[in-house]
């Protein structure tokens, strides 16, 4: 998984890193420039007072007025291309930020829509534009190696253009501090082909599996009696709530719990156990008093839904 802004994957990332190696490059010049002189000035022979007097007004005025002027001029032509909304007709996807997790919302052409948490999937080729907000406090989404970081900001809706431009897994992490757990409050990012994003949206678009094995089975009824369902929803069953993130498919996910866990069923088992261990201050409450044959089977149903 990629997260560095030097190695785009992205048209925003690439001009991004772009800007910065031409920064560097001017910086460098600059830099030697003055070492140069500044040799000189220790170990040349020295010159007339009019020769000293030119060096000043050149080195000391001219040169770097200039050379600032045209690192400024190129800086900020950099930045309209990157505020630039995407073609009419590409897709809309909702993000807002949690206590501390992404909420991703897909609007679907039918009207209809369907939620995920904290991963993203988007194709080689095919901008998208994200509308942010947040729920609570100021967030900062930042996927370095597709775009330059935006804030979701309480109360307002924020835009953010990518344009993937090769496959992989990026990594975006909240980017700004936002409360104890900050630190794991990671959006998964997923470029493919387009085919294959679409064969996912459809699969995301589908209502729950129903649980195949005599232990899931067990496992939903014991997510429907423990009242999961007041804060998550599994679509496709009486489990409707929207407080938490959408469990639909989290069977299908790449991590859980904001990127803290890799999607396994004992990483599931322990995050409904404790989620406060893992991630202090979550709003999920830990189920820590069921006894472990009861967790386990409980995680077994989740795994099982992809
Ligand atoms: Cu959300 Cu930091």
């Amino acid at each position: 998984m990629s997260a560095s802004a030097l190695v785009p994957a992205g048209r925003g990332a690439e001009r991004i890193a772009s800007l910065f190696w031409w920064m560097t490059g001017g910086s460098l010049l600059v830099w030697l420039l003055v070492v140069g002189i500044a040799l000189y000035a220790v170990y040349g022979r020295g010159g007339s007072q009019r020769s000293a007097r030119r060096l000043i007004v050149w080195g000391g005025a001219v040169v770097p007025t200039v050379l600032l002027t045209v690192l400024l001029a190129f800086g900020l032509a950099a930045i309209p291309p990157l505020l630039a909304p995407p073609p009419v007709g590409s897709r809309t996807i909702h993000i807002t930020g949690e206590q501390w997790w992404w909420r991703v919302r897909y609007p679907l052409p039918d009207g209809t829509s369907f939620e995920l948490a904290n991963e993203l999937r988007l194709a080689v080729g095919e901008p998208v534009e994200l509308l942010l907000e947040s729920a609570d406090v100021v967030h900062s989404l930042w996927i370095p190696a597709l775009a330059g970081k935006m804030d979701l900001i309480p109360g307002r809706v924020t835009r953010l253009t990518l344009e993937p431009t090769r496959a992989g897994t990026f990594a975006g992490p909240c980017a700004e501090y936002c409360g104890d757990s900050h630190a794991f409050m990671e959006l998964m990012v997923v470029v493919s082909a387009p085919q294959e994003l679409q064969r996912w949206l459809e699969r995301q678009a589908a209502p729950a599996v129903a649980p195949a094995s005599p232990q899931a089975q067990a496992g939903q009824a014991r997510f429907q009696s423990s009242g999961c369902g007041a804060c998550h929803s599994v679509r496709g069953t009486s489990a409707d709530g929207v407080v938490g993130p959408d469990l639909t498919h989290v069977g299908s996910r790449l991590r859980i719990a904001g990127g803290r866990l890799l999607n396994q069923v004992s990483s599931l088992q322990t995050w409904v156990a404790r989620p406060q261990q893992l991630k202090p201050g979550a709003i999920m409450p830990g189920f820590h008093f069921l006894p472990e044959q009861e967790l386990e089977v409980l995680a077994v149903y989740l795994g099982g839904l992809e």
